[in-house]
């Protein structure tokens, strides 16, 4: 069942500049789905778009069945989508637990159950609870804004660049942990630099070039299509591809 379906959608930040152009894609109930392209591709635009951070100027984004281009980001994740951006997205200077506060819609016992819920999932979030958040290693620190982003049980998580100035060990945890947290019933729409390491965990891929998804396929497909290495994925060496797959089965 398609969760999220978007129908060549439209959008930039000024009138004169489109940089999304026509982009298309959809997200199953259970998929995580990497969408890869070179840098200025417009990935974090077109994930600005559906999350209603920025009005599309035209196509369609329909969520669980309802259209929602134009709504606002709020209507939006109130409807069940939430998205992790690529910067600024915890405050540094409040602690882990003020930051999952600042999470939520939910408020008194709601929210510190929830809150509660989330230390159970994340031990170190709990460890830290009483820290600010500018203390956190980088790992953690995307792992606390995931985990803000789930204060209001969302059914799709957008991710920009989850792992983005990780190590690659911290990398391939967090990759990890997408993983199980998409094991617990979360669909995701991620866009990462990491792309072979990405569609290692992923079911589906997309290749965004110029604003367009120019590559569709299976990620297991695209990691291993000629041209979408060379021109996408570098020289880079063997793909993590032992023994690791993302999606519920
Ligand atoms: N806030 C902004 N205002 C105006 N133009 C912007 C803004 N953010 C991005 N752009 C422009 O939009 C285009 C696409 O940027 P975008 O950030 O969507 O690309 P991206 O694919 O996410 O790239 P990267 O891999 O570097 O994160 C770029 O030409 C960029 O200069
Ligand atoms: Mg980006």
């Amino acid at each position: 069942m398609a969760l999220l379906t978007v129908t060549d959608l439209r959008g930039g930040y000024a009138a004169a500049d489109e940089i999304v152009k026509g982009a298309t894609l959809h997200v199953d109930s259970g998929d995580i789905v990497a969408l890869i392209g070179p840098n200025g591709a417009g990935k974090s635009t077109l994930l600005k778009l559906i999350a209603g951070l920025l009005r599309p100027r035209a196509g369609q984004v329909r969520l669980f069945d309802r259209e929602i281009a134009g709504f606002d980001a709020s209507a939006i994740s109130r409807l069940g989508l939430a998205f992790v951006p690529q910067e600024r997205n915890v405050f540094g200077s409040m602690t882990v637990a003020e930051n999952l506060e600042m999470g939520g819609f939910l408020d008194g016992r709601h929210m510190r159950d929830r809150r509660d819920e989330l230390y159970e999932r994340f031990p170190l979030l709990a460890e830290k609870r009483r820290a600010a958040a500018r203390t956190l290693s980088g790992g953690q620190r995307q792992i606390l804004a995931m985990a803000i982003a789930l204060m209001n049980a969302p059914k799709l998580l957008l991710l920009d660049e989850p792992t983005a100035g990780l190590s690659p060990q911290a990398a391939e945890d967090l990759f990890d942990t997408i993983v199980e947290l998409n094991r617990t019933g979360v669909s995701i729409l991620m866009v990462e630099q990491n792309a072979l390491e990405a569609l290692v965990v992923s079911t589906r891929a997309y290749v965004l070039v110029q604003g367009r998804a120019e590559r569709e396929g299976s990620a297991a497909d695209l990691a291993s299509d000629p041209t979408v290495r060379d021109l996408f994925l570098g020289a880079k060496a063997q793909p993590m591809l032992a023994g690791k797959s993302g999606g519920q089965t």
